[in-house]
């Protein structure tokens, strides 16, 4: 099984709040099912969730009153973006059951708990595609906060043992430098810890749950000996399928030793 998480710099415009990409998501369906592999799918917010889990502070749990309808607005929201990731799915041939995280799973200061995924293992069972995604979650600790994908993707990655993890962004890969600064930042195309600690971790977008570097460094923390961990850019025609079947492309590919 490959463990994909299609991110929402890719599946939603973020300088637009609540834009869908549809033609764009429409293709990566359908290059997953062209691939012909079995995949568990993941997905982000975009600007389905980042904006006003920003504008309110969710990320830092219950403050103030206030805060609890804009919870329930990108509740809302993140599940409409989940329903047409869905609908977007099936019409590309994949069965896929939605499994939102702040309805099924608690956190507790800031760590998913899912010590009972039973329902996810019988959906695998059944060649069910259970689809989660980065949602506002009640927290134990903090009342509430934000559970991004990537984190979701650590956790599935622990329990189902995937032969491949692969992030889907919008960016070729990790550069030295931040690409949109400087001109001749240089992709790197296979990652380690040692590498890492030599990239200054500013190369990131500002959004609720980290950019480019922390997400490697949650890749670093997925990697197991003979696990791939990718980053993949989805905003380029035919590169996922690309990679998920076995060709060379441009990526960044996160491996725990040098
Ligand atoms: C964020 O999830 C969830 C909310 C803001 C509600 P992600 O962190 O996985 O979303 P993207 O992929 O960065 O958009």
């Amino acid at each position: 099984m490959i463990l994909i998480k299609l991110g929402g710099s890719v599946i939603t415009d973020k300088s637009a709040f609540k834009r869908f990409n549809k033609e764009r998501v429409s293709g990566l369906c359908r290059e997953i099912k062209d691939s012909g592999k079995d995949v568990m799918i993941v997905h982000g917010a975009g600007s389905f969730g980042h904006v006003l889990s920003k504008e309110h502070g969710l990320q830092n749990g219950y403050k103030s009153k206030e805060q609890i309808s804009a919870f329930a607005k990108v509740s809302r929201d993140v599940r409409e973006l989940n329903l047409m990731m869905i609908s977007e799915l099936i019409d590309a041939g994949i069965p896929p059951v939605s499994v939102p995280t702040g309805s099924c799973f608690i956190m507790d200061d800031r760590e998913l708990i899912m010590n009972n995924d039973e329902i996810i293992r019988e959906y695998v069972k059944l060649g069910i595609v259970p689809v989660m995604f980065g949602d506002v979650v009640l927290d134990r600790k903090k009342g509430f906060g934000i559970c991004s994908g990537d984190t979701i993707m650590k956790y599935l990655a622990d329990v189902f043992s995937p032969e491949a993890v692969i992030f889907v962004s919008d960016v070729d890969g990790l550069y030295d430098r931040d690409p949109k600064i400087s001109k001749d930042a240089k992709l790197i195309s296979e990652v380690t810890p040692d590498i890492m600690r030599t990239i200054p971790s500013e190369t990131t977008v500002a959004d609720v749950t980290g950019g480019v570097h922390a997400k490697i460094m949650t890749m670093l923390d997925m990697c197991s000996d003979g696990r791939d961990c990718i980053l993949v850019n989805g905003t380029v025609d035919g590169r996922l399928r690309s990679l998920l079947t076995g060709k060379d492309v441009v990526c960044t590919r996160v491996r725990k030793k040098g």
